[in-house]
């Protein structure tokens, strides 16, 4: 293969053939544990190996996924690990809950993403693509970017509008630092959790995450004080949250389960859709002749007008190309879980409390399970071929009761961004770059996506 070629592989971990141990093992576990993710995660169907003295089990076949996640989801929590990382900013909200906690907030938020709702919020979408459009019409031709950043940003105007009907009330950039400088630490948080330590324990930058989680909590109560008052539109995603009640048992959210939620959705909200862009937009920069083909459907469906609403759900191919983004680079990679109790699992023993992984970027280009898994080809999800292949095998937004409740707004969002976005610009990769993946909660680009941006 030339050099010129290679370069036109999307990038991919390669595995060890052996799971790591010792230092090299505590080291990827904090910068970045996919990279100890031994190669028989990407051809067996279950594997367990022990990380410090603990087993882990990782479960790549389909149906052994629907044991976990649906047929036998009752025997599973997310367990200690969520708690210790995002529970202490998130609380115990709809993500990081579990049992009936989890299940009385599920039922009560359900409401708030059902069709009509997720159809009201798009006008507000399409504003938030057309203010990232016209500010980076404002640049010099050929302005390189950091498009991670720059889609962190347009999914964050987003989610704060959702919630709050209006963004000005916060301050977005003060926040975002205060995201990141939380999730930079993540990788520790679990270090320590596995490691059996007290999350007291200080580690690099814990201090400023400790800054950045009580900054959050301020940003929330100061939401929920204003939604209390009446002062949002009742159509925003937080009044709707304020006055909704689970079915079952008539409960409904008080000011630490509002505040708790806000955050929930907030950094559940924008950052998954962020990285699905970012992907997208660095796949398109490799894949010049799917960009084409997105373009065309674009002209296609608007007739060469202004992109509307009821455009959104006709960009069908626009969706693929999200969609295989999201299977190259899976947003949210890793999918935790601990059972309660022992269980039954391809034959298999596995004992309570065993941290039991689906592994969603090693079952998205398992070797059972894909053609050439490396390759980005968008027409995988032509409907013929997506509705052949196993529920299991492909699992951006998990499955199952906990399955992503963003879903559908995750899937508008990215369209109608990309849609707006590549209309107007190409982006196009720093030469000679290889970005990296890092999974640091979410699979991130480290350090960012320097793209170059070309008007059209
Ligand atoms: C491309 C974007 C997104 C991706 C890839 C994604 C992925 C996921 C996945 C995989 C889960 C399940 C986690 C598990 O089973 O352990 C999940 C749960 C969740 N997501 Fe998303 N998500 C996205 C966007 C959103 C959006 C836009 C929102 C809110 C507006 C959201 C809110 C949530 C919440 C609250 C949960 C927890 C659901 C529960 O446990 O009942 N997500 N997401």
């Amino acid at each position: 293969m030339t050099d010129t070629s290679a370069a036109l592989v999307p990038i991919r971990i390669d595995p060890p053939e052996q799971p790591l141990t010792g230092l090299r093992r505590l080291r990827t576990m904090v910068t970045n544990p996919m990279e100890g993710w031994p190669a028989a995660v990407y051809r067996e169907p279950m594997v367990t190996f022990r990380v410090f003295g603990r087993n882990v089990t990782f479960v790549m076949a389909p149906a052994l996924i629907r044991e976990v996640l649906l047929d036998q989801s009752d025997a599973f929590v997310k367990g200690d690990i969520p708690r210790r990382t995002l529970g202490t900013v998130l609380g115990e909200a709809i993500l990081t809950a579990d049992g009936a906690h989890w299940r009385w907030q599920r039922r009560a938020a359900a409401p708030a993403f059902r069709h009509e709702h997720v159809a009201a919020l798009i006008p507000a979408i399409l504003a938030a693509a057309e203010r990232r459009r016209a500010a980076w019409s404002s640049l010099a031709k050929g302005t390189e970017l950091n498009v991670a950043h720059e889609m962190m940003r347009t999914t964050f105007d987003i989610i704060l509008d959702a919630l709050l009907s209006g963004r000005d009330s916060v301050d977005a950039a003060k926040t975002e630092q205060a995201i990141t400088d939380y999730v930079a630490t993540m990788g520790w948080a679990v270090a320590l959790a596995m490691l059996r330590l007290p999350g007291w324990i200080p580690f690099p930058g814990s201090r400023a995450a400790a800054r950045g989680r009580d900054y959050l909590r301020e940003v929330a109560a100061s939401a929920v004080t204003r939604v209390r008052q009446g002062e949002l539109d009742g159509g925003s995603l937080l009044s709707l949250l304020a006055k909704a009640t689970d079915p079952s048992t008539g409960r409904s959210m008080d000011d630490r389960d509002l505040a708790d939620n806000f955050l929930t959705f907030m950094a559940a909200g924008h950052e998954t859709t962020a990285l699905a862009l970012t992907w997208s937009f660095y796949l398109l920069s490799l894949h010049p002749d799917a960009e084409e083909r997105i373009l065309s459907e674009i002209q296609e469906v608007t007739g060469g007008e202004q992109l509307r609403p009821e455009h959104i759900e006709n960009l069908k191919y626009t969706s693929w190309v999200v969609q295989e983004s999201m299977r190259l680079y899976p947003p949210a990679a890793l999918l935790l879980r601990e059972p309660l109790r022992d269980i039954q699992l391809g034959g298999l023993t596995i004992p309570a409390g065993t941290q039991t992984y689906v592994p969603t970027y090693a079952v998205h280009r398992h070797a059972l399970l894909w053609d050439d898994p490396d390759r980005f080809e968008p027409e995988r999800f032509r409907p013929e071929l997506a509705d052949k292949r196993d529920r299991y095998a492909y699992l951006p937004f998990g499955a199952g009761p906990r399955i992503c409740i963003g879903m559908s707004f995750a899937l508008t969002e990215a369209v109608a961004v990309l849609a707006t976005l590549l209309r107007s610009f190409r982006l196009s990769l720093r030469p000679n770059y290889r970005p990296r993946m890092q999974l640091q909660v979410t699979l991130r680009p480290a350090g960012g996506m320097p793209m170059r941006l070309h008007r059209r």
